[in-house]
C-alpha cells in the first residue's frame, strides 16, 4: 500500500491529538505520577534535601519542622514553604521518578535559586539502618594544638554559600591584613563544599569546589593550614554529603588532600543513633579512630552542641576541641548569653582539648564595637578558640585591631592552666580573673547592662601570692590591655567606668611577660 505524503501528515496530526486528549484525560482523572512517597532533591551547586511527600488529591505536603504544601496540577509541582517572602519553593514538571526540578531558598543573605533533579528515593536511602560502633576506649593525645586553635571559618559569614574562590580570597587576606601574623592559621572550609560520592565511594566537591586538593595546596602555599568538615550522619545539617558508613575511607582522603583540621558535625547522625553519652562518644570515636588510622597530624573539632557533657569525654574520643553550645548569632544577645554560661566548665578545658563557645562573630555587623571588645576579651579568658567568622577581604581597620589585638590574643594563648573565675558579680556588672604564666593575672570588667557602669574590685580580693592559688603580685601599674597602656594603681581598690556592654580589660604588670 501507498502511503501518501499527505495521509502520513494527517495521521501523524491525529496521532498527536489522540495523545494529548489521552494524556489530559489521565492528569484530569487523576493518573498522573502518585508522588506520595521519599524524593531527594540534589543539584550540582547545592546539598541534598529528602522531602517525605503525601499526596491527597491535587494537594501535596511534607511533615517535618518546615513543612511544605502545595499541588501537583496537569504535571506541574508547586510546593511552599509559606506566602511570605522567606518562603522556600519548589518547581516542577513531573515526568515519572526523576526529572529537572528548581528550589528558591530565601534564607537570609544566602538564599538562591538552585535547579537540579528531583527523584524517588526508597525509606531506606533516607532512613538508613544502624551500624555498629566500636567499644569505647580512650584514644591517645595526638599533640595538636597545645594552645587553643586560632584560624577562620566560612559559616558565620556565608553559610553555605561560597566557592574555592572565596577560600583562596581568605588565606590571602588573612596573610596580607596581618591575621597570621597574630597567630590565626587554619582556613576551615565548613558546610558546603561536597556533592556525593563517585562510583568508588570516594567523596567528592561539588561545582563550587572542584578540586579539594589544589585548594589545600593553595592554602598551603601561603602558609596556612587548611580545615574541612563533614558529620557521623549520611548528611550534614544542610543536606550535603556526609560521612556515616565511610569513616575511614573519608579520613583518608582528607588526609590524601591535604587537610590539616575535621570540624564533625552531628546533623543527620540525630536520626540513626541516639543523642546518649554512649552513642556520642562511639560516633566520634569512630572518626577519631579513622582521624589516627591516616597518621596525619589533622586537628579534630566535635560538633554536637554539647550533648551528653561532651567536655566530659571529648579528649578520649581524641577531639581537640568540642563546641559547648548550640550554634551563635551576630548579636548581643547570643553572644553574652552563650559567652558567660561558660564559667562552670572552664576547668574542662586543658592543653590540647578546649571547650568551643562557637565561632567569633567580629566583624559580622550585628554589634557595636564595644560589644565585640566584649567578645574577644571573653572568648580570650575562656581559653575558647579564636575561628574568626567575617569577610577578611574587606574588614575595616577597626574590626582588624580587634581580632589582632596581640595583648588579649596573647591572654587566649597563655600557657598556664588554671581556669578562668568568676571574682565578683553585681547586678549586670562581672569581673572574671584568669591567672597567667609568669605570675601575672588578666581581669576583666564586663559590663553587661544597658548603661555605662563603675566596676571595682578590692586588690585583696585577688589574694595575690597567696590562696586562689594566684601567684601574681601587685606592681604600682597594671596594664589596659585594650588602650595599650600602663595605669597607676593606687589605693585598696581598682575602678573603671566600663562602657554599655563593653569591657575593661588590665593585667597585672608583675610578673608580666613583654
Ligand atoms: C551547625 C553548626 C554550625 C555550622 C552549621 C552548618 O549548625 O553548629 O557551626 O557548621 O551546622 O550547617
Amino acid at each position: 500500500m501507498k502511503i501518501t505524503r499527505l495521509s502520513l501528515l494527517s495521521t501523524i496530526i491525529a496521532c498527536a491529538l489522540l495523545l494529548c486528549a489521552s494524556s489530559s484525560a489521565l492528569a484530569q482523572t487523576g493518573s498522573q505520577t502518585d508522588m506520595t512517597g521519599y524524593w531527594k532533591f540534589s543539584s550540582p551547586t547545592s546539598g541534598l534535601d529528602y522531602l517525605q511527600l503525601k499526596q491527597t488529591g491535587e494537594a501535596v505536603s511534607t511533615a517535618g519542622r518546615r513543612p511544605l504544601t502545595g499541588t501537583l496540577h496537569a504535571g506541574k509541582l508547586h510546593l511552599a514553604s509559606g506566602t511570605d517572602a522567606n518562603a522556600t519553593t519548589y518547581d516542577a514538571v513531573v515526568k515519572g521518578e526523576k526529572f529537572p526540578a528548581t528550589r528558591i531558598t530565601h534564607d537570609g543573605p544566602w538564599g538562591g535559586t538552585d535547579t537540579g533533579t528531583l527523584e524517588r528515593v526508597t525509606s531506606e536511602e533516607v532512613h538508613p539502618a544502624r551500624l555498629p560502633l566500636p567499644d569505647l576506649r580512650d584514644l591517645p593525645d595526638n599533640g595538636l594544638v597545645r594552645t587553643p586553635p586560632m584560624g577562620w571559618n566560612s559559616w558565620n559569614k556565608f553559610h553555605d554559600r561560597f566557592d574555592d574562590a572565596t577560600v583562596r580570597g581568605m588565606a590571602d587576606a588573612m596573610v596580607s591584613s596581618g591575621m597570621a601574623k597574630a597567630g590565626y592559621t587554619y582556613i576551615i572550609v565548613d558546610e558546603g563544599w561536597s556533592s556525593g560520592r563517585d562510583a568508588n565511594g570516594k567523596i567528592t566537591g561539588n561545582a563550587r569546589f572542584p578540586d579539594m586538593k589544589a585548594l589545600a595546596d593553595y592554602v598551603h602555599s601561603k602558609g596556612l593550614k587548611i580545615g574541612i568538615y563533614s558529620s557521623p550522619g549520611p548528611q550534614v545539617c544542610g543536606g550535603y554529603q556526609g560521612s556515616y558508613g565511610h569513616e575511614e575511607e573519608d579520613a583518608q582522603t582528607f588526609a590524601d588532600w591535604g587537610y590539616d583540621y575535621l570540624k564533625y558535625d552531628w546533623c543527620s547522625a540525630g536520626g540513626i543513633y541516639q543523642s546518649t553519652w554512649a552513642d556520642l562518644e562511639g560516633a566520634y570515636q569512630k572518626m577519631g579512630e579513622a582521624l589516627e588510622k591516616t597518621r596525619r597530624p589533622i586537628v579534630y573539632s566535635l560538633c554536637e552542641y554539647g550533648a551528653g557533657d561532651v567536655w566530659k569525654w571529648g579528649a578520649k574520643s581524641g577531639g581537640n576541641l568540642w563546641r559547648t553550645t548550640g550554634d551563635i548569632s551576630d548579636s548581643w544577645q547570643s553572644m553574652q548569653r552563650i559567652g558567660f554560661a561558660q564559667l562552670e566548665i572552664a576547668n574542662n578545658a586543658q592543653a590540647g582539648h578546649w571547650n568551643d563557645p562557637d565561632m567569633l562573630e567580629v566583624g559580622n555587623g550585628g554589634m557595636t564595637a564595644d560589644e565585640y571588645r566584649t567578645h574577644f576579651s571573653l572568648w580570650a579568658m575562656l581559653r575558647a578558640p579564636l575561628i574568626a567568622g567575617n569577610d577578611l577581604r574587606t574588614m575595616t581597620d577597626e574590626t582588624k585591631s580587634i581580632l589582632t589585638n596581640p595583648e588579649i590574643i596573647a591572654i587566649d594563648q597563655d600557657l598556664e592552666a588554671k581556669p578562668v573565675q568568676l571574682l565578683s558579680q553585681e547586678g549586670t556588672s562581672e569581673v572574671l580573673v584568669r591567672p597567667l604564666t609568669g605570675s601575672a593575672v588578666a581581669i576583666g570588667l564586663f559590663n553587661r547592662g544597658d548603661k555605662p557602669a563603675e566596676i571595682s574590685f578590692r586588690w585583696d580580693s585577688l589574694h595575690l601570692g597567696q590562696g586562689l592559688g594566684f601567684g601574681g603580685m601587685r606592681g604600682p601599674t597594671v596594664r589596659d590591655l585594650w588602650k595599650h597602656e600602663d595605669i597607676p594603681t593606687t589605693g585598696d581598690t581598682f575602678t573603671a567606668t566600663v562602657p554599655p556592654h563593653g569591657v575593661v580589660m588590665i593585667q597585672t604588670t608583675s610578673g608580666r611577660r613583654r
